[in-house]
């Protein structure tokens, strides 16, 4: 009758106050082929040799001194909170009450003294079984966590990597239209921000002034379509030219308008709207007041100050002052007196903003393209 070969390297503890049961237990156990006993007369030191040696099965006396049965259960239950403890208590008492508390204290099964060879060497190894499996079925649940924990951090990067090229892609699609008639490409990184500081103060929330953010950069994609002799003429255009120039938000709005993206869909908006005039004087749909939508009144503010402020290959850079100056003057025509308020108050951070993205080095002289839009 001797227990499965895999299971008799087993741990076992056993505790009883009384040395002769204990010595009794523990020959029986190695008759039966098991080696890796310990043992504990003393049940005030059962925690501690419990922690250091992990066995895989307690035999447990109830009735001890110091430390009853239940009080060493109640502490090595508190161990294995998360984990499943192998109890087997040894009683002489038939009581079903003890019996009941016993299992509901944590113990699975009860070995009857006097001890019999037989139902011990049955007892113990169903007990083994069954940590067996519980050990089994933890560590898989172990592997499967880790699995879960690898696979997220792995979807979080590639989600992550993912949105960086497509924030990317974004800004190299403006800076293509940027780079046919201002070679420097600073102009979209610098206006985008001034337009998510603008939307911050008009009291905008964090995820629609992320999205004016990275959606006002495309704002000229259209000019991608105005051909050369339109877009990079030098001096001024006729008014058969003016009108070819003045595509560029239609056509930007049709680039985009496939796009099903909430971002492509405002990207769109803005492309369309950002030469509205706040008195219905602006172009494509000639559209006045709050019916230009909001995100394209607060980048037509921020376009317009970088444009002016910054040297292009046909025109100086103007000062803050003369800038300002010429905005205030069609406050009310081109913008939204509102916004025009709100733009002056954050004037020192949008001017920070500006020291900290001056434009690169130019690639050289280039003809005259799209002129102010004021
Ligand atoms: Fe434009
Ligand atoms: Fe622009």
């Amino acid at each position: 009758m001797l227990p499965g070969k895999e299971y008799l390297d087993s741990k076992i503890l056993i505790v009883d106050d009384l040395q002769e049961n204990v010595r009794l237990l523990n020959s029986l156990l190695r008759s039966m082929g098991y080696y890796d006993i310990y043992t504990s007369t003393d049940p005030r030191e059962v925690l501690g040799l419990y922690k250091d040696t992990k066995p895989d099965l307690v035999l447990l006396d109830l009735n001890m001194p110091h430390l009853d049965g239940f009080q060493v259960m109640e502490q090595i239950m508190e161990v294995e909170k998360d984990s499943y403890a192998s109890i087997m208590i040894l009683t002489a008492q038939a009581d079903q009450k003890v019996r009941i508390k016993a299992l509901e204290a944590g113990a699975q099964d009860f070995l009857s003294k006097p001890f019999d060879l037989i139902e011990v060497n049955l007892r113990i190894r169903k007990m083994l079984e069954i940590k067996n499996l519980n050990k089994q079925v933890l560590e898989n649940n172990l592997n499967l966590e880790k699995a879960v924990q690898k696979r997220t951090l792995e979807l979080q990067e590639k989600t992550l990597e993912l949105e960086e090229t497509r924030m990317e892609t974004i800004y190299r699609l403006g800076r293509a239209a940027e780079f046919r008639d201002n070679d420097t490409g600073m102009h979209v990184v610098r206006m985008s921000r001034f337009s998510q500081k603008l939307a911050e103060k008009f009291g905008l929330n964090h995820e629609q002034c992320e999205q004016i953010l990275h959606a006002s950069p495309m704002h000229d994609v259209g000019k991608i379509g105005i051909p050369d002799r339109v877009l990079l003429k030098p001096g001024k255009l006729n008014a058969e030219e003016w009108e070819i120039m003045k595509t560029h938000s239609a056509i930007g709005a049709q680039i985009l308008s496939r796009g099903k993206h909430k971002l492509t869909k405002l990207a769109k908006t803005i492309a369309l709207c950002h030469h509205e005039k706040w008195d219905g004087s602006g172009y494509p749909n000639g559209l006045s007041g709050s019916k230009i939508p909001l995100e394209a009144r607060i980048v037509s503010i921020a376009d317009c100050f970088d444009a002016l402020t910054s040297e292009r290959p046909y025109k100086q850079a103007w000062s803050i002052e003369d800038a300002m100056k010429e905005m205030d003057r069609v406050n009310g025509i081109s913008f939204d007196p509102d916004l025009m308020k709100a733009f002056h108050e954050i004037l020192p951070d949008i001017l920070k903003l500006k020291n900290e993205l001056p434009d690169e080095e130019r690639r050289g002289s280039e003809p005259r393209g799209e002129d102010l839009l004021i």
